[in-house]
């Protein structure tokens, strides 16, 4: 299991000492956006994530939890990330974000809420390179995995078996050593942010996932 690491609660003061110690047991950096308008919460923007981008060469997986996330595909492509994965219940014409995040040469993903069925973005399925399953309200760190985004991994495993789809798949959120047990088999990577970062002992923490 691949981890993409959510730094959303690490201590940004000593953020270089902490990623240090923690990159060489996580494939990718999950970068959690949020604009105070699409989610209930403010976290950081691209100057931030190009700031790290000087401290590593690991894939920064960014996810924009922002209303209107075509305005800014541009800033977050030169900052540094790899993948840039957008809500389609943002306030955007998906098609044309995923076009942009494509020109702008990075990875295009594609996120839904609990909420939201796979259904709606079926006809993305085909281009996109990743989908995000949220398995939490996004906005917040550190809540309870909902389990009502299990049906929705395994339809989009057997939609990527059946069709030859080359996305990834990825979850987000509650993920911890027992609720990946859920998922494990239907997903290519796990963002996981509290049950590493506020661990007593990260690395184990972050094996403990890799290991599945
Ligand atoms: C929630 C974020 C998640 C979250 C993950 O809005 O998208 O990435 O911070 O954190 P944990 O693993 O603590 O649920
Ligand atoms: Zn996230």
């Amino acid at each position: 299991m691949k981890v993409s690491l959510s730094i959303l609660t690490i201590d940004y003061a000593n953020v270089e000492k902490n990623l240090k110690t923690l990159l060489p047991n996580v494939d990718y950096i999950h970068m959690d956006v949020m604009d105070g308008v699409f989610v209930p919460n403010i976290s950081f923007g691209y100057t931030f994530i190009k700031s790290l981008r000087k401290l590593t060469n690991i894939d920064f997986d960014t996810h924009l939890m922002i209303e209107y996330p075509q305005n800014y595909i541009k800033q977050f492509a030169e900052a540094g990330s790899q993948y840039i994965t957008f809500h389609v219940e943002a306030k955007c014409d998906v098609q044309q974000t995923i076009n942009l995040i494509h020109q702008c040469g990075c990875k295009a993903g594609i996120a839904i809420k609990p909420n939201t069925s796979v259904d709606s973005i079926l006809s993305f399925l085909p281009e996109v390179d990743m989908v995000l399953v949220m398995s939490v309200e996004p906005g917040f760190g550190g809540q309870k995995f909902m389990p009502s985004s299990i049906e929705k991994v395994k339809r989009l495993y057997s939609l990527k078996e059946k069709n030859n789809y080359k996305y990834l798949i990825n979850i987000d959120g509650g993920i911890n050593d027992n609720t990946i047990l859920n998922v494990k088999d239907y997903i290519d990577l796990a963002v996981v942010g509290s049950y590493i970062c506020n661990a007593a002992d990260p690395i184990a923490n972050a094996q403990n996932i890799k290991n599945n």
